[in-house]
C-alpha cells in the first residue's frame, strides 16, 4: 500500500494544506486517507473539542499541534498560511465532513488568495454515523426517499428559502445539525407538518465512549433533550424511516426486480425508473 497522499486533481505551485474530515469522533471512523494525512503532517491544526485524543495521537512524533478552540477563523488562516508558505505539511482537522458547517469556503479562498494548493479529504458526518448506530436506512422504499441536512438559524441565520417550515413541509428524513439550543422552537415548528409520533433520533457524541442516543416520539424531542440538558455535539434525526412499515423492503433486491446484472435487459433501466418501479410496487408486498 502505497504511502503517498492522493493526489487532488488541480495543484496550485507551492507549499499544500490538507483539509481533512476527521469523522464523528470513534478513530476507526476515519477514512484511510485521512489517517494517511495525519501520519504525514507537520503542523496539525484541529478544534480539540470536537476531535478525539485517540485521532490526534496519530500525528507524527515533533508534529506541531495547533488547538483551534480560542482562535478566531482569521488568526487560524494566518497561522496555517504561514506554516505553508515555510513549506510544511499542515493538516487541518474537521469533525464530521469538512463540506457541512466547516467554514471550509472560507478556508479555500483564503489559501487560494496566498496561492497554496488544497487537497480536501472527506469525512463521515455525523448524520452517518448516527444512522448506522440505529442500523436505519434513512431512505426506506415507499415511506421516504429523501435527505434533508440543515441546521435552525441561530447567530449564523439560514436563507429564508430554507426555512424550517419548508423543510419540514417535505416530510423527508431531515437530519438538524448545530440546533439543540433551539429545540423548543424546532419541535413547534417540526409538529405543524409532522405527525407527533413521527420517531426522533437524538444523538449527542454520536461514535464517542460516552455516546448517547435515543429515539423519542416527535412531541418528547424537547423534553428529552432539556433532561439530558444537551446543547452540544447534538444532532437531531426527524424521519418515518426510524420506525418503518415492516413490509418495507427495497425493490433492488426483490426477486421480481430484473436489472442489467440480474437477470434484466439493460432496457429495464435503472432501478428508480417507471416502468420498473411500477411493477417492482405491487411485488413489494408482506406476499414477497
Ligand atoms: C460545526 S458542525 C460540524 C458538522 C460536521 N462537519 C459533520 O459533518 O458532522 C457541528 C455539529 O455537528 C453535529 N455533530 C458533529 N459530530 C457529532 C457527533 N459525534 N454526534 C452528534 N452530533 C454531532 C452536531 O450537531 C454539532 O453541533
Amino acid at each position: 500500500m502505497s504511502d503517498s497522499v492522493h493526489p487532488a486533481p488541480e495543484r496550485l505551485p507551492g507549499p499544500r494544506v490538507w483539509i481533512v474530515g476527521a469523522g464523528p469522533g470513534a478513530p476507526d471512523l476515519l477514512t484511510l486517507r485521512a489517517a494517511r494525512a495525519i501520519e504525514r503532517a507537520e503542523v496539525l491544526v484541529v478544534t480539540d473539542s470536537l476531535v478525539s485524543p485517540q485521532i490526534i495521537a496519530l500525528a507524527p512524533p515533533g508534529c506541531e499541534c495547533i488547538r483551534t478552540s480560542t482562535l478566531t477563523l482569521e488568526e487560524l488562516m494566518a497561522l496555517v498560511v504561514e506554516r505553508a508558505e515555510a513549506g510544511l505539511r499542515v493538516v487541518r482537522l474537521h469533525d464530521g465532513d469538512p463540506c457541512l458547517y466547516g467554514a471550509l469556503a472560507e478556508q479555500i479562498c483564503c489559501l487560494a488568495d496566498a496561492g497554496i494548493g488544497v487537497e480536501v479529504v472527506p469525512g463521515i458526518s455525523a448524520y452517518q454515523a448516527t444512522a448506522a448506530a440505529l442500523q436505519t436506512e434513512l431512505t426506506v422504499p415507499g415511506l421516504v426517499q429523501t435527505i434533508v441536512l440543515s441546521r435552525v438559524g441561530g447567530r449564523t441565520g439560514v436563507p429564508a428559502s430554507e426555512s424550517l417550515a419548508r423543510l419540514a413541509a417535505l416530510r423527508a428524513s431531515l437530519c438538524l445539525y448545530l440546533s439543540a439550543r433551539h429545540v423548543e422552537e424546532v419541535q413547534a415548528e417540526l409538529l405543524q407538518h409532522y405527525p407527533a409520533e413521527t420517531p426522533v433520533a437524538i444523538g449527542y457524541r454520536v461514535s464517542w465512549p460516552d455516546q448517547w442516543l435515543t429515539v423519542v416520539p416527535l412531541s418528547e424531542m424537547a423534553q428529552a433533550s432539556r433532561e439530558r440538558a444537551l446543547i452540544r455535539t447534538t444532532l437531531y434525526v426527524v424521519s418515518p424511516a426510524l420506525a418503518p412499515p415492516e413490509q418495507a423492503r427495497s425493490r433492488l433486491y426483490s426477486p421480481s426486480h430484473r436489472h442489467l446484472f440480474r437477470g434484466g435487459a439493460p432496457e429495464d433501466g435503472p432501478p428508480d425508473s417507471s416502468a420498473s418501479a411500477g411493477r417492482a410496487r405491487s411485488a413489494a408486498t408482506p406476499a414477497d
